[in-house]
């Protein structure tokens, strides 16, 4: 394979990129939700566990496949795997990290543009109208409320932010990986934290807004987030364990696709330990300890654990925030730079979604960029109108991301750490890791990897799987029983929801176009490699 021109064109700006990857709406929006669902403290155990034993060990795993398979001369992740497994049917192991980021990235844009959206909406003072439903709002704009009342064009829809989206994701893509994403991401993270910064001082600065009601105070707030309470019992549900599990991955962005690409742009002698760790410690910096205390102090401080108990992420994000950011002074400003925020996380992490997709099509396929380019902007442009037209509930999102952009995760998490600890062996995998490394990992992550992790992560999944497909109830004994989720009731249950439906035959259909292309793939690999035909 020929050597590819495009490079980081340093340390920093990869880690920056990776960092960029990892912080997302997953970090502002998804992660405060979990941790005061499941009662902070309890959780951030879970949590942290997750991190040691999965996270950063996979993301190791990770790394090194990526900048293995880069040196190989490959960038996408299906061509990652066929150069590291000389099996005809490796490549396809590496299929789920091009399903995921291409996919993940139909709905993910869609939820940026709401974003931009409401930046706008905010600015513009729709939010402290009086008189404003903000319920009707988020059903309009988001299109929850109804099939088909998002797809409009107007200054208070979120029509042209699709298409502004869309046309800023796939123009920096096009000016490749230093002068598009490395550039997004050394201006956008730096700008990210600033005005998270600045939101989080506004946040712990509220004290006790309403004289009449003292109990809803900042300090209460973040008490409501992280004050112990009854860790034992928490702990004790595997529910939670795999609610943090899943948010290790999502938000990492490991197991996802984009850390092997952007891996594969290193250099032979080019650290991957520390980068990792430098990468997943910004991540949890951002979400720890930013999005963990911005979101619901904020929430409760205005409306108490009441307004914020059941409202999943995106009702907490797009319909009570907006209201508790108008009753705050300068709300308009601070809601406008939060959702500006939102935007900026959400824009670095869509990035990595396409570059993924994009490589695979030059460098399996043969196109161009800007063929590559039409052939993505096509397909996920498709996956997007599905998302955004048969809106109601959130259905058609909500499928897509639980098969694909959930369990796929856990899928291809498993897939790396098996293929790194067990395929190329954990001896030589560990050798390949501290090339050129600026630290080492201590020895007891051996063990961890080979045994622990790909232990660890088999049993949440078939946890997962039981409680959240067929609806186990984790009784053990003779009370256990099965109740399947709606993710399995709105495919085959006697009320099946057509969307739903709909929303799985489509991604079907793009498993099966990918997996057929990458078989193409595969043979022309084989072509240049002289290698017989797979
Ligand atoms: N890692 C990205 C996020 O947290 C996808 O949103």
């Amino acid at each position: 394979m020929p050597e590819s021109k495009e490079v980081w064109t340093s340390r920093l700006g990869v880690i920056l990129a990776v960092a960029g990857s990892a912080v997302g709406l997953g970090n502002f929006l998804r992660f405060p939700g979990l941790a005061a669902q499941y009662g902070g403290a309890a959780f951030m155990i879970a949590y942290f566990i997750s991190l040691l034993l999965l996270g950063i060990p996979i993301g190791w795993a990770e790394w090194t496949m990526g900048r293995k398979g880069g040196l190989a001369g490959y960038h996408s992740s299906p061509g990652i795997f066929h150069a590291i497994i000389r099996h005809p049917l490796g490549k396809y192991l590496g299929l789920l990290g091009f399903i995921i980021p291409v996919v993940v990235y139909m709905y993910y844009v869609y939820i940026e543009a709401w974003c931009l959206g409401y930046a706008l909406n905010a600015a513009t003072g729709t939010f402290s109208a009086p008189g404003v439903d903000y319920g009707k709002f988020f059903a309009t704009y988001t299109g929850a409320g109804g099939d088909g009342v998002a797809l409009h064009f107007g200054l208070h829809d979120v029509g042209i932010f699709v298409l502004i989206v869309y046309v800023c994701n796939f123009y920096f893509i096009y000016r490749g990986l230093s002068k598009g994403i490395e550039f997004v991401c050394k201006w956008g993270m730096p700008i990210l934290i600033l005005i998270a910064l600045i939101i989080l001082a506004r946040v712990m600065t509220l004290g006790t807004p309403d004289a009449a009601k003292p109990d809803q105070s900042v300090l209460n707030g973040l008490g409501f987030m992280w004050n112990p309470r009854d860790i034992a019992t928490g702990l004790k549900n595997p529910q939670l364990w795999l609610a943090a599990a899943g948010q290790i991955f999502f938000s990492l962005s490991v197991g996802f696709g984009a850390i092997i690409t952007y891996a594969s742009y290193l250099k032979k002698k080019d650290d991957v330990v520390l980068s990792s760790l430098t990468a997943a410690s910004a991540n949890e910096f951002c979400e720890v300890g930013l999005g963990g205390l911005i979101t619901v102090p904020a929430a409760f401080v205005f409306l108490g654990a009441a307004g914020i108990v059941g409202q999943g992420t995106f009702g907490l994000g797009f319909n009570v925030l907006p209201f508790v950011f108008s009753k705050m002074p300068f709300g308009d400003f601070f809601a406008t730079i939060f959702y500006l925020l939102l935007f900026l996380a959400a824009v670095t992490s869509s990035l990595s979604m396409l570059q993924p997709g994009v490589v695979f099509f030059e460098e399996g396929l043969g196109l161009g960029r800007k063929a590559a380019m039409a052939f993505l902007g096509v397909l996920t442009g498709l996956g997007t109108l599905i998302v955004w037209w048969f809106s109601k509930d959130l259905k058609a999102l909500d499928t897509i991301d639980f098969w694909i952009g959930t369990v796929g995760i856990f899928v291809q998490g498993m897939i790396l750490i098996i293929v790194y600890a067990w395929y190329i062996g954990i001896e030589p995998g560990w050798k390949e890791t501290h090339e050129g490394s600026a630290m080492r990992i201590p020895g007891f992550y051996q063990p961890v990897m080979k045994y622990i992790a790909p232990t660890f992560l088999l049993v949440v999944f078939v946890m997962f799987i039981a409680a959240n497909v067929f609806g186990w109830n984790f009784s053990f004994g003779a009370a256990a029983r099965f109740t399947p989720t709606s993710y399995v009731t709105d495919l085959v249950g006697p009320n099946p929801s057509p969307v739903a439906r709909g929303a799985f035959a489509f991604m079907a259909a793009v498993v099966l176009i990918i997996g057929w292309l990458v078989h193409l793939a595969g043979k022309r690999w084989d072509r240049q490699e002289g290698r017989k035909h797979s």
